[in-house]
C-alpha cells in the first residue's frame, strides 16, 4: 500500500500497464469490498474500546470473572478479551459527534435499532466480550457472555456483511502456528474451551459458534490439516452430535481427508478437563481419537441384534446405504472393502472349540465380537504378543489358525503376515520357527520389527508347554477384552436400553460371567 492504492486498484494499475485483461469486478462487488473494509475498522475500534474497558474500574468485575475462571493476562491479551459496560456506553463513546456514523455501528452489528422507533441501543451490555476474527485474524464480530445468569449466556453479533456464523471458526488465526507445528487441529465447543486449551499449551484448538459444524467449516479445517479432531461430550447428546457430524462428513470425504472423534468424560468440557486433570490428560484424549471409519462402524451396529437372517440383511443394507453417501468413488470403494471385512468377521466368529473352558471363552468372544467397537480383541499390543508367540511355536498357528486369523482381523497390521505364514506352514506343521521366520523376513520386515521386544522376551523365557501357555495368554487377552467391553456395554445399556433390552442384556451377562468362571477352574 506504499503508493496509497488499494490492493484491487494496484492490481488494475499493473494490469493496465502490462496491457493485460483482468476480470472486472462488478460494481456491487466493489461496493461490498469497500463496505467490508470500513466495517473491519469499526469492529476493530470496538474491540479496542472493550479491551480498554476491561482495565478500567467499570470492568473490574469482568476482569475478576475471567481471573476466577483461571485465565491469565497472557490469554486475555492474546484473545483480546474485553468488557462491554452496561447502558449504551459503546454508542456514546464511538458514535458521538465526529465519531463513527450510527449506520456503521448498526451495520457492524454493534448497535440495534428497535422496530418501534425508540432510540438505537448497544447490542452488548454488561458482558464479557470475545472478539471473533476471520481466518487472517481481522476482527469481524463478537460473542458476549453474561457474568450472572440473566439473559442468554452468550450473545453473538448478528450476521453482517463481514460475519456469517456458519463460515467462521473461533480462534483460527491464533491456532494456525500450533496447527502447523502439531499437524492437527482440534474442534471444541466453546470460546472458553479454545482459550483454556491454548493457555495450557494446546493452542491448536478452534470452535464453531454455537452451531453444528457446517460443510464450509469442515472444508476450512481440511485446508489446515488432513484429519481434524472433533471433540464431543461423552453424554447422550454429545454422542448424537458426533453421529450427525459423521453423517455430514461422508459426502465430503476425499482421498486422505477425514475426521477423527475424541470423546470426553460425560458432562465435562475441555476447559474443565484441562484445568482439573491437566494438559497431558487432555492430549491423551485427543491422541486416542477414533477414526471416522470406526465411528461409522460403531454407529451401524449400535443397538442392533443380529440373531436372524433378516436382521443381518438389514445391517448389510443399511451399511450399503451409508457407504453410498460417500461421493468420492475411491474413498467409497475403500469404505466398502473395510466394511465387508468387518461384516465377515462379525458373521464368522471363531469356530466353537471343544471343552467347557474353551466353550466359555468362545461364547465370550462371540458376545464381545457382537459388540459395537469391540476393538480390544484387535488391540495391536495383544496381536503382537500372540503373533510373536505362534511364530516361535509354529505348531500352534496350525492348530489354532481360525482363532488367530479372527483375532488379527482381515485388515489388521498382521493379517497378511499370518495368512502368509499359514500358507507356508500348510505342508509342514512341524517346521522349525527359524525357517518360518527366514521365509517371512523379507516381505514382513516392518511387522517383525514391531514384534522385536516380544521376540526378545521369548528368547529368554522357558516354555515347557507352549499349548498351555498359548491358552493362558489368550485367556488373559479375552478376560481383559471382556471386562472392558462389559463395562462399555453396561454404560450404553444403562443410558439407552429399554427395560426389555436391559433384562436380556443382564441375562446374557450373568450367563457369561458364570461360564467364564466355570471354565476358568
Ligand atoms: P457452552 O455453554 O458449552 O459454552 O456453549 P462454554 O464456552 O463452555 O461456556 P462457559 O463460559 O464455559 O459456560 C458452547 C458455545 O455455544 C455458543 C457459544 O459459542 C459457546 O461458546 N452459545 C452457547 C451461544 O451462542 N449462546 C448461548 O446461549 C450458549
Ligand atoms: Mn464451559
Amino acid at each position: 500500500r506504499a503508493s496509497g492504492l488499494s490492493f484491487v486498484e494496484a492490481v488494475e494499475k499493473l494490469a493496465a500497464e502490462a496491457n493485460l485483461e483482468i476480470p472486472q469486478s462488478t460494481p456491487a462487488e466493489r461496493e461490498l469490498a469497500k463496505r467490508q473494509a470500513s466495517l473491519h475498522e469499526v469492529v476493530e475500534t470496538a474491540a479496542v474500546f472493550f479491551e480498554r474497558q476491561l482495565r478500567l474500574p467499570a470492568g473490574r468485575e469482568a476482569l475478576d470473572y475471567l481471573r476466577r475462571r483461571g485465565l491469565d493476562d497472557n490469554a486475555i491479551t492474546r484473545y483480546r478479551l474485553g468488557y462491554a459496560p452496561a447502558g449504551n456506553a459503546l454508542k456514546a463513546a464511538l458514535g458521538g459527534q465526529g465519531g463513527i456514523p450510527i449506520e456503521s455501528l448498526v451495520a457492524a452489528g454493534l448497535v440495534g435499532t428497535p422496530d418501534d422507533g425508540r432510540a438505537p441501543y448497544d447490542t452488548f451490555r454488561d458482558r464479557v466480550m470475545f472478539p471473533i476474527g476471520d481466518h487472517r485474524g481481522r476482527l469481524i464480530a463478537f460473542g458476549g457472555r453474561v457474568m450472572g445468569d440473566k439473559g442468554p449466556k452468550y450473545l453473538n453479533s448478528p450476521d453482517t456483511p463481514l460475519f456469517q456464523k456458519g463460515e467462521v471458526l473461533y480462534g483460527l488465526a491464533q491456532a494456525r502456528a500450533a496447527v502447523y507445528e502439531k499437524g492437527t487441529i482440534v474442534v471444541v465447543e466453546g470460546y472458553m474451551d479454545v482459550i483454556a486449551l491454548a493457555q495450557a499449551g494446546l493452542a491448536n484448538a478452534v470452535a464453531p459458534l454455537g452451531t453444528a459444524l457446517t460443510e464450509s467449516q469442515i472444508e476450512a479445517l481440511w485446508r489446515l490439516a488432513p484429519e481434524p479432531i472433533l471433540c464431543f461430550d461423552g453424554d447422550a447428546a454429545g454422542q448424537r452430535a458426533a453421529r450427525r457430524a459423521a453423517e455430514r462428513a461422508l459426502p465430503l470425504l476425499k482421498a486422505g481427508l477425514s475426521l477423527r472423534f475424541a470423546v470426553l468424560p460425560p458432562g465435562c468440557d475441555p476447559d474443565e478437563l484441562v484445568r482439573t486433570q491437566g494438559a497431558r490428560a487432555m492430549a491423551d484424549i485427543f491422541d486416542g481419537a477414533e477414526s471416522l471409519f470406526e465411528v461409522v462402524w460403531r454407529h451401524a451396529l449400535d443397538g442392533r441384534s443380529l440373531d436372524t437372517p433378516e436382521r443381518r440383511a438389514a445391517l448389510t443394507q443399511d451399511i450399503e446405504t451409508t457407504v453410498s453417501r460417500i461421493a468420492d468413488t475411491t474413498v467409497q470403494y475403500h469404505y466398502r472393502r473395510f466394511l465387508r471385512d468387518r461384516l465377515w468377521q462379525l458373521f464368522n466368529p471363531p469356530r466353537q472349540p471343544r471343552g467347557s473352558r474353551q466353550a466359555g471363552r468362545s461364547a465370550a468372544v462371540a458376545l464381545v465380537n457382537l459388540r459395537p467397537g469391540a476393538k480390544r480383541l484387535e488391540d495391536e499390543y495383544a496381536q503382537r504378543v500372540i503373533v510373536a508367540f505362534v511364530l516361535k511355536y509354529p505348531g500352534l498357528l496350525v492348530q489354532h489358525v481360525e482363532e488367530i486369523t479372527a483375532m488379527v482381523g482381515g485388515t489388521g497390521p498382521f493379517a497378511r503376515l499370518v495368512e502368509s505364514a499359514t500358507e507356508f506352514l500348510s505342508g509342514e506343521p512341524e517346521m522349525p520357527s527359524e525357517i518360518l521366520l527366514a521365509h517371512l523376513n523379507t516381505p514382513f520386515a516392518p511387522e517383525l520389527g514391531q514384534m522385536q521386544s516380544q521376540f526378545e522376551a521369548l528368547a529368554l523365557k522357558r516354555v515347557p508347554d507352549p499349548e498351555a501357555e498359548f491358552q493362558e495368554i489368550m485367556d488373559k487377552i479375552h478376560a481383559q477384552a471382556i471386562s472392558l467391553e462389559l463395562k462399555s456395554l453396561h454404560r450404553s445399556m444403562v443410558n439407552n436400553a429399554t427395560e426389555e433390552e436391559m433384562r436380556s442384556y443382564l441375562a446374557q451377562r450373568n450367563a457369561l460371567v458364570r461360564e467364564t468362571k466355570d471354565g476358568g477352574e
